[in-house]
């Protein structure tokens, strides 16, 4: 390792990126940290005829890009190994303004069958009916169907490195290979699998999108999104979705959330450490329907889990169902006492949501996830015994 250099992102390990990319002494009042700055617009020269008013480089007016969102664009491009990165106002208005920008009417995307809700969404109704997009959703693990499904306008492949809800894990060296053999790009949403865990424009993806809402920020108190990779394509992202279209993130969220991803690769340790954990408990337990966990030897994916996360972890998310009907799980989630029953993940605290075995998007997955429904678990900051404490005393409540 080169000597440490905290103004240089390349000479930092990850702990000390995590606390000093992006950060700068403020030149106005010499703060350490980039002060939150709510004003809309910024002074202008003397003479701005010459200005570009779609400039993106600040200093203009707060939709074109704000100070707080220059330096969590910079500490996230230095995160991921990216060379560029656009802040946007949620993970959903990340996903869409990749899509927004890099398609065109008449263009083919493969995509992962089991997806987040919005991706589904977005590519079975909003843009092939908006804008005549085609979308071939196919089983992300199978990359002969993956090589199959592509065709000549086919410019994007869209995957998650783990996926929401199934934790299906996404070989993304070979999906690039693909992508790159048929000329499109390889789109990688890794909101479950944050850097420092994971970094999959190493292995060779081209665009990298982040939920910031999760474990970036990882307080559950500010929403944004990010997308990561080379300028040429970070850059046409701006000037489209960002400038034109407008899903700029607010300088507050951007501010907060640069606050909170100091301590992401500290929060992830813990996590990590945690879920495994609390998965070989529930695997073990006779009152446990299935576990789906890729750190578990019986997950599909698990060898090229341990091999593409260089053994860091598997993650924090996991989905499992107690025995029985749509009724014995809600019993469950109301007999915990320390895990909340809520949307979202990657907070600090844990987080349970019981998805039912209704909806188009569940014919995708596992059948124990269509036989039962699933509970989606973020494992959160909490004391594990106190996890496990508090999914082994429901157990016991729901099962009496
Ligand atoms: C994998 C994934 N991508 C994107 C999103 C959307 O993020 P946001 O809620 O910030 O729009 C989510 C939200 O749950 C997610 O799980």
């Amino acid at each position: 390792m080169p000597r440490p250099d905290k103004h240089d992102p390349r000479r930092l390990s990850d702990l000390s990126l995590a606390v000093h990319g992006g950060n700068s002494v403020d030149e106005g009042t010499g703060a350490l940290r980039t002060p939150l700055v709510m004003a809309n617009s910024y002074a202008l020269p003397e003479d701005p005829s010459q200005i570009s008013w779609s400039s993106t480089d600040g200093g203009l007016y707060t939709r074109n890009t704000g100070a707080n969102q220059v330096a969590l664009q910079q500490k996230l491009a230095a995160l991921e190994d990216g060379e560029d990165a656009v802040a946007l106002a949620s993970g959903v208005a990340a996903l869409h303004a990749v899509f927004f920008t890099h398609l065109r009417s008449g263009d083919h995307v493969v995509v992962a069958d089991a997806t987040y809700e919005a991706t589904f969404t977005l590519f079975t109704q909003l843009l092939p009916r908006k804008y005549g997009i085609d979308a071939t959703f196919v089983d992300i693990a199978d990359l002969e169907a993956v090589r199959a499904a592509v065709r000549p306008r086919t410019r994007l492949i869209v995957t998650e490195a783990i996926a929401n809800p199934t934790t299906k894990v996404a070989n993304i060296a070979a999906l690039a290979d693909v992508a790159h053999a048929a000329g499109a790009l390889l789109v990688v949403d890794s909101t479950f699998t944050p850097p420092p865990f994971y970094r999959p424009l190493r292995d060779g993806a081209d665009l990298v999108v982040h939920s910031l809402t999760k474990y970036i920020n990882g307080h559950g108190d500010a929403m944004g999104g990010a997308v990561i990779g080379r300028r040429d394509l970070v850059q046409p992202i701006k000037d489209e979705a960002m400038v034109d279209v407008g899903g700029v993130i607010s300088p507050f969220n951007a501010w907060q959330i640069m606050r909170g991803s100091v301590t992401l690769p500290l929060r992830l340790r813990q996590h990590f450490a945690s879920a495994p954990e609390l998965a070989a408990v529930l695997d073990a337990d006779p009152r446990v329907a299935f576990v789906a966990y890729p750190g578990l030897d019986s997950h599909p994916q698990h060898a090229l889990a341990t091999r593409q996360f260089g053994g860091r972890g598997y993650g924090g998310m996991l989905a499992f169902a107690v025995a029985g009907d749509a009724d014995a799980q809600n019993r469950f989630v109301a007999n915990l006492r320390l895990v909340t029953s809520a949307v979202s993940l990657g907070h600090d605290e844990s987080l349970i949501v019981h998805v039912g075995t209704e909806g188009p998007r569940v014919a995708a997955y596992p059948a124990p996830f269509r036989e039962y429904g699933h509970l989606r678990f973020s494992v959160g900051l909490e004391d594990v015994s106190d996890l496990r404490a508090d999914l082994l005393a429901a157990l016991d409540a729901t099962f009496g």
